[in-house]
């Protein structure tokens, strides 16, 4: 008889969320069109502050400017200080999901309250060297727990292994806890990394640099979300 395979048994799509970072800032609208011809399930948008990490990319107006031009769900990923102050701003972007770290904010339970308020689904995001015990207080109040797998601030950097470990750890939390929590991952997500993470409990796969600077994109982002 056929060996029963269990990738097949336990396979479901996952979600898939290209980050702009990666794609031409003058052509944003291009960027739009491929991923949205791919059937790309939201648009992973990385605001930089120069001061949570090492580097500046881009805030409001150009999220704005995406919102006018794609009806993709906007994943907003804050990396900057006491993100908090700008939970109306990404409200008034038309952001369904706001992504704010862990390592920023000092009343993390009250940010995460502000975000539900506003009517947008709460991520919540931990840096590399966080460990996941941060979560334990806020686990059954957050929609979204992102695992940071580089170090934030740049795209096209290296999957950090260890990730796909504490991806396997969280996903044990969130059943322990009751929690209806997606787990997303970002950072040097390819189909290598990306299987070990969704193979791991990952619901949903960030991807920059492995979309945006492949020859097919839309086969990149059909690709990931079949592993
Ligand atoms: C890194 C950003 C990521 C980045 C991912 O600070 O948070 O979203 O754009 O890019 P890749 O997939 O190229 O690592
Ligand atoms: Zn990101």
């Amino acid at each position: 008889p056929p060996k029963i395979n269990n990738r097949i048994i336990e396979c479901y799509m996952a979600l898939v969320s290209p980050s702009l970072l990666s794609a031409d800032f003058a052509d944003l609208r291009s960027a739009l069109r491929l991923i949205e011809n791919a059937n790309a399930d939201m648009v992973h948008l990385d605001v930089m502050d120069g001061v949570f990490v090492p580097n500046i990319s881009f805030g409001f107006p150009v999220i704005m400017s995406v919102r006018r031009n794609t009806s993709l769900p906007l994943d907003v990923h804050l990396m900057i200080t006491d993100p908090s102050r700008y939970v109306s701003q990404v409200r008034d972007c038309g952001a369904e999901i706001m992504n704010i770290h862990v390592e920023a904010c000092s009343h993390l339970h009250r940010s995460i309250q502000l975000i539900r308020q506003a009517g947008m689904k709460a991520g919540v995001t931990l840096n590399p060297a966080t460990p996941l015990v941060m979560l334990e207080e806020i686990i059954n109040d957050i929609d979204i727990v992102m695992l940071m797998s580089v170090n934030p601030g740049f795209s096209g950097q290296t999957f950090i292994e260890s990730t796909v470990d504490k991806v396997r750890r969280l996903k044990e939390m969130v059943a322990r806890s009751g929690s209806k929590a997606k787990i997303e991952v970002d950072g040097g997500i390819n189909l290598t990394t990306g299987r070990k993470v969704v193979d791991a409990g990952a619901d949903i796969l960030v991807a920059g640099n492995f979309v945006f600077k492949s020859d097919d994109p839309g086969s990149a982002v059909r690709n990931l979300q079949q592993l």
